[in-house]
């Protein structure tokens, strides 16, 4: 079987590398890929936002199996080209896509859907979003309806921060088309956790619950980044409170998208905050999240390319989901200066090192680099995902950080406490 993956991410050579575990012996072509897609397969020079150069690719390379890494072609509709051309791609239609490509288009369907969520407003003119946020308590959050990588949403403390926000995405464009619709909500409180479920159909299969860690420093501080690590289990979404989410977020999403008639298929992902009033969606994504999917992938055991395809496949109900009941935690190692400006072509290694360190329970995946006479360098913002299982969340993040200090490489930057507020979470409830 000939699978294509794309993207260019640590969750790219995280599915890469659990795809070639699969004892149905896959080939695999990743584009653009990285570094570490390159040792799990052939990385191919073409960008993940040309979907017609990516059509050719799939014709050219006899592609069996397209699998969509990020949102970009899912929200372009890679799956609905691909149905076209008779070649089975794993993920939502471009409809049901517009879960995470149009925050306004979320909305509408948790309203219709009945799920919890915070209380908004949608806005297409900056004089009646002035007016709304004029008339609102701060804080308030300020989101861009589209696709901003993960830079389109402020939490503003105070009125003239709410229009800033708006002045940035509805009159300076700061965004471009995404900003010409924004959405404004309430601030939610409470700690954050993502929950994903294979779907299709009837099918419900929930994987592990999740923490990210999207501020750039320690303590939840500074700008948000794509995620500067994960772990799973998150404490705050025990097991025992999975058939909850999926009841009370997951089904009514499905209902309300097959009523519509696009039913989804692949990952939804769902953004809680655990409030006081219960769990409340933040977001959607209809994808595996980058880097929850490091540490899940870590957990996951059998065939997961069965599953994958299954699920494509329209067959999900015939496949059980097995995990490791080990903890799992991923450290990100980003290039100084990330989320702003960074360097790039710092030599990376001490790899294979910290590999070493457990074999089989310690990985680390590569991001941002790629291969150069043999050397691995620094070539993107977030670099290398060190992921690492344990027993419990406190030995997995031991691993973890003995891991990432074998690792070297100039003018680069990690947090320090990925997986300390799981801990205090677990104190709290009184696990060790
Ligand atoms: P989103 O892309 O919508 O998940 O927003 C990115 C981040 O902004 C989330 O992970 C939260 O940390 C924060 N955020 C978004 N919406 C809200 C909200 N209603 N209340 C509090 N924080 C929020
Ligand atoms: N880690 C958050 C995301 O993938 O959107």
């Amino acid at each position: 079987m000939r699978i294509l993956i794309i993207g260019s991410g640590g969750r790219e050579h995280a599915l890469a590398w659990k795809l070639k575990q699969s004892p149905k012996k896959p080939e695999l072509f990743i584009a653009p890929g990285n570094g570490g897609t390159a040792l799990e397969g052939e990385n191919i020079a073409v960008s993940e936002s040309d979907i017609p150069a990516l059509m050719r690719l799939i014709a050219e390379k006899n592609i069996d199996f397209v699998i969509p890494g990020p949102e970009g072609p899912l929200v372009n509709g890679i799956v609905d080209a691909c149905e076209k051309a008779g070649v089975l791609c794993f993920g939502p239609r471009a409809y049901a896509a517009g879960l995470e490509g149009s925050k306004a288009f979320a909305k509408t369907v948790m309203e219709e859907a009945k799920v919890p969520t915070a209380a908004f407003a949608v806005f297409t003119r900056y004089e009646d979003a002035e007016h709304y946020v004029r008339t609102k308590n701060c804080p308030l959050v300020v989101k861009a309806d589209g696709l901003a990588a993960g830079k389109g949403v402020v939490v503003a403390k105070d009125t003239q921060e709410a229009l800033a926000a708006l002045r940035s995405m509805m009159i300076d464009k700061d965004f471009g088309p995404a900003g010409e619709t924004v959405v404004v909500e309430d601030t939610l409180i409470g700690e954050e956790a993502s929950f994903l479920a294979f779907c299709q159909g009837d099918t419900v299969i929930p994987l592990p619950s999740a923490q990210d860690h999207k501020a750039a420093f320690d303590g939840d501080t500074g700008p948000n980044t794509g995620g500067m690590g994960a772990y799973s289990p998150a404490p705050v979404l025990p097991e025992e409170r999975y058939a909850e989410i999926v009841d009370l977020v997951i089904r009514p999403v499905l209902k309300t998208l097959e009523k519509r008639g696009c039913p989804f298929s692949g990952i939804l992902y769902a953004g809680l905050m655990m409030t006081q009033q219960g769990p409340m969606v933040l977001e959607f994504n209809v994808r595996f999240g980058d880097p929850e999917c490091q540490p899940l992938l870590m957990r996951l055991e059998g065939d997961f390319l069965e599953l994958m395809l299954a699920c494509a496949q329209g067959r999900l109900h015939e496949i059980s989901l097995s995990c490791s009941t080990d903890s799992a935690l991923c450290v990100v190692i980003a290039a100084e200066g990330y989320p702003g400006a960074y360097a790039k072509g710092m030599e990376i290694s001490g790899l294979a090192e910290a590999e070493a360190l457990s074999p089989g329970k310690v990985k680390v995946f590569q991001a941002g680099t790629q291969m150069e006479n043999g050397r691995i360098v620094a070539s993107g913002g977030r670099v290398l995902g060190v992921t690492a299982l344990g027993g419990n969340l406190a030995t997995a993040q031991q691993n973890a950080y003995e891991a990432v200090a074998r690792v070297r490489m100039a003018n680069s930057r990690f947090r320090r406490d990925i997986g300390s507020k799981g801990l205090r979470s677990c104190w709290a409830c009184g696990e060790k």
